[in-house]
């Protein structure tokens, strides 16, 4: 069949990677797409939020299967576009409807919905314009440090974590008064939970669910976590902290009560969940949902699944995913991302990408990239997802740093220190 994947950054190049292996998979088309895309199927130039160039695109390819990367195009509701469309009401898609994509798409519905499932997560309270002196209130009754989160989307921008009340004050009051625009009309204020973070994903089709890799990303700019958040600057999978013991924690606490509650809700859901989480003291926590898969965990996760995924996919979309098996690679993998020099800040594009050539023991997915005259630039913060397998995630490491050495562009940056708060 012929599929299309939505999305330009490493998540989709390596979902790319991972469905065009299937026998299953005819012409594969990537929307927009990178330069590491275009070298394993063909991209598209169009957004994947024009839903009427998608539509175009659908028909005009005969596309049997949409898989959806990123996050806007599903909370802007891809899936009932389709399902509400003559054309395309056939045509499988990945990912969930609006309202399920909802998970993601607001935090205080979230965290509702994980109230009434009994879902572990931190304490909180919803604050809007009208209850601001409520909220100011409810800073100087609790003990910082006070983790505050825009509503809605706010470009990875919206999450605030302050030590001093006088200032959570501040900022609640600016977030209230539109600093994030319309996703900031509602606050969530929470309790700060400190421990390790994780990713588990699961592909559902809002009854059955398969668990995916489980992977572990690595979010700010400077080594030993520190300075600014990033989209990701790496990843490992298996993360070793996470045992089977917390598996099955987060599998009966966590994922089994939400898709339940996808289904008690009604909520349409065919597609990946990601479950944002954390391990206080032996116990999983759910900092967020996401409706998609993670980047840069993506480039981990693909690399670690063994059965071809688009016969999952497939039956995913078919209602019977509870009759499949997903087998899993034992080895590890780990990624790391080379970034624009200045990223998250100021950075320059348009660099060209030597060395890519040389790269023999790893997999480099592309994330900021285009072709140019048979050149590969840098075209984003996050540029390069160096991927590599490993008996175990210090071997994978090891191998990804080696091939970093052969790779160059002008003022490029990465973090030498991936894996180190694991044993
Ligand atoms: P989110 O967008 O909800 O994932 O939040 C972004 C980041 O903020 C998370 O990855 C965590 O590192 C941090 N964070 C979010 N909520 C909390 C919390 N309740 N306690 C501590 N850190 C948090
Ligand atoms: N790696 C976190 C995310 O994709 O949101």
């Amino acid at each position: 069949m012929n599929i299309l994947i939505l999305g330009s950054g490493g998540r989709e190049h390596a979902l790319s990677w991972k469905i065009k292996q299937s026998p299953l998979c005819n012409e594969l088309f990537i929307a927009p797409g990178n330069a590491g895309t275009g070298m394993v199927g063909t991209n598209i130039a169009i957004s994947a939020t024009d839903f009427n160039a998608v539509k175009s695109t659908v028909l005009e390819r005969k596309i049997e299967m949409v898989i959806v990367g990123p996050e806007a195009p599903l909370v802007e509701g891809i899936y009932d576009f389709f399902q509400g469309d003559e054309d395309l009401k056939n045509v499988m898609i990945i990912g969930p409807s609006q309202a399920g994509a909802t998970l993601e798409g607001s935090k205080a519905f979230a965290k509702e919905f994980m109230m009434e499932f009994d879902i572990p997560t931190a304490a909180y309270k919803e604050f809007s314009a009208e209850t601001l002196q409520e909220g100011l209130a409810y800073i100087d009754a609790n003990e910082g440090p006070y983790v505050l989160k825009a509503d809605g989307l706010a470009a990875g921008k919206g999450v605030l974590i302050l030590d001093d009340a006088s200032e959570a004050k501040q900022e609640l009051a600016a977030m209230l008064g539109g600093k994030f625009g319309e996703a900031s009309a509602k606050v969530v204020i929470e309790q700060f939970l400190s421990g390790l973070e994780f990713s588990v994903f699961a592909l559902t089709n809002g009854k059955d669910y398969k668990l995916l890799p489980v992977a572990k990303d690595y979010k700010r700019i400077g080594e030993g976590d520190t300075g600014l958040n990033t989209g990701g600057m790496g990843a490992v999978s298996h993360p070793p902290f996470v045992d089977a013991e917390m598996m099955a924690k987060v599998e009966e606490r966590i994922v089994k009560p939400t898709i339940k509650g996808l289904g008690e809700r009604g909520l349409e859901y065919i597609g990946f969940v990601f479950f944002g989480l954390i391990e206080v003291n032996g116990d999983p926590y759910v900092i967020e949902y996401n409706c998609r898969m993670g980047d840069p965990e993506t480039e981990v996760v693909m690399p670690r699944i063994k059965s071809d995924l688009v016969p999952l996919l497939e039956a995913a979309w078919k209602g019977n995913l509870g009759e499949q098996e997903v087998e899993i690679e034992e080895r590890s993998a780990v990624t790391v991302f080379m970034v624009s020099g200045g990223y998250p800040e100021k950075y320059e594009k348009g660099k060209e990408i030597t060395g890519l050539e040389n790269v023999t023991d790893s997999i480099v997915f592309h994330a900021g990239t285009k072709e140019q005259n048979g050149k590969v630039l840098s075209n984003g913060g996050r540029v390069l997802a160096v991927t590599s397998y490993g008996s175990d995630f210090k071997e994978a490491l090891a191998t990804s740093y080696e091939s970093i050495k052969h790779i160059s562009f002008e003022k490029h940056n990465f973090r030498t220190d991936i894996g180190f708060d694991l044993k």
